[in-house]
């Protein structure tokens, strides 16, 4: 089975552990890039501005061909107890080439699951994803 690992880390914490999701799978790595500048105080309220509001903020152009893989695995951020934004747009782009989706939320809080935030996610891509993990770190 041909798996991608696809994730959107902002300051690190989903960059290692997708790293190592995809290790341990022999599965390919795709980060996800921002184009918005998310650095520093400012940066962190701008972020959960766009995520309260939902909006899909723009990401970097992808080429990999994610409609040749098995399976992909979404890894991202829990923000303002909703999905990162370059998330949602990834999503959102990229769900017609999604074959069977898995999907990886990391958060701070340790008594959220955040079941919530699967949902949505199924909602926007259409189907209903093969495994959520939900991790607190
Ligand atoms: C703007 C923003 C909002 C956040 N909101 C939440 C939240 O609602 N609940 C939570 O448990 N963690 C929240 N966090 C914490 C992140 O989900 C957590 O630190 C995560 O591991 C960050 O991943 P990263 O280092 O890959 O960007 C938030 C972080 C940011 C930057």
């Amino acid at each position: 089975m041909r798996v991608l690992v696809v994730y959107y880390s902002r300051s690190g914490n989903v960059k290692k552990t997708a790293e190592k999701a995809a290790a341990s799978r022999n599965a390919d790595l795709l980060e996800i890039k921002d184009t918005v500048n998310r650095k520093g105080p400012v940066g962190y309220i701008k972020s959960g501005y766009h995520a309260v509001k939902k909006k899909s903020t723009p990401i970097g152009r992808i080429d990999t061909d994610i409609s040749s893989y098995d399976r992909v695995v979404i890894c991202g951020p829990v923000w303002a107890g909703t999905m990162a934004s370059p998330v949602r747009t990834f999503l959102q782009k990229y769900k017609s080439q999604i074959r069977e989706a898995e999907y990886m939320l990391l958060h701070a809080s340790k008594d959220n699951n955040y079941d919530g935030i699967f949902e949505e996610m199924d909602v926007i891509l259409g189907k209903t994803a093969v495994m959520r993990t939900s991790l607190s770190r």
